[in-house]
């Protein structure tokens, strides 16, 4: 198991976590650049190279580096990097976000993605990251407390309150 920047090998199954996620109504997750959805794969790569270095960004987006988690040659999940923070992230958003395609779930990808995201974040030169998540998502407060989240704060988020969590790299 690994995380791989988005390349060509992975088509067939980058294909198929659109759809899944679609049906989900979670398709925006994959994609780095909320203004341009695609399903043209060579398109999507040149929008994560662009958000890694930081160009063709919307409005008061940093730059982010993606990663897929891959396992078995088939694409499990997706992980996105932010560089910084903007007083937007801080509230909602952090520096790391990340999603597993639905038929991949409660397998445990979502607590190894993290882990693994964590340590790109440090090769980053990050210190300490913040990550947030919906209250009510306890799938998502379970993965980052096992990946020694310390608890900040609970803040109002756009539809129901933000938990707000550091981790030490
Ligand atoms: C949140 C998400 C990443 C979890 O991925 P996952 O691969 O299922 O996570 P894991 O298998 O590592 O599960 C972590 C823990 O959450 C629990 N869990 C998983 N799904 C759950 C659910 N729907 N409800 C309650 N608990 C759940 C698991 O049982 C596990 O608990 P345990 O440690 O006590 O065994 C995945 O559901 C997802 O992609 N959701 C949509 C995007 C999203 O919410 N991203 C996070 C934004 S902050």
């Amino acid at each position: 198991m690994q995380l791989v920047k988005p390349n060509r090998k992975y088509e067939k199954s980058w294909k198929e976590v659109l759809s899944e996620l679609e049906t989900e109504g979670l398709m925006g997750f994959f994609n780095p650049n909320p203004l341009e959805k695609t399903r043209d794969l060579d398109h999507y790569i040149k929008q994560t190279k662009d958000c890694e270095e930081g160009k063709n960004l919307p409005e008061d987006w940093v730059s982010s580096t993606t990663y897929w988690l891959v396992d078995n040659n088939k694409l499990i999940g997706q992980v996105n990097i932010r560089h910084k923070l903007t007083d937007s992230l801080k509230k909602l958003g952090g520096h790391i976000g990340y999603v597993i395609r639905p038929t991949a779930r409660k397998m445990s990808y979502g607590t190894k993605i993290l882990e693994l995201a964590l340590q790109k974040a440090e090769s980053l030169g990050l210190k300490k990251v913040l990550i947030t998540c919906d209250e009510s998502n306890t799938a998502s407060q379970k993965i980052i407390e096992k990946n020694k989240g310390v608890f900040q704060d609970k803040i109002s988020g756009k539809d129901e309150p933000t938990l707000r969590y550091w981790i030490d790299l």
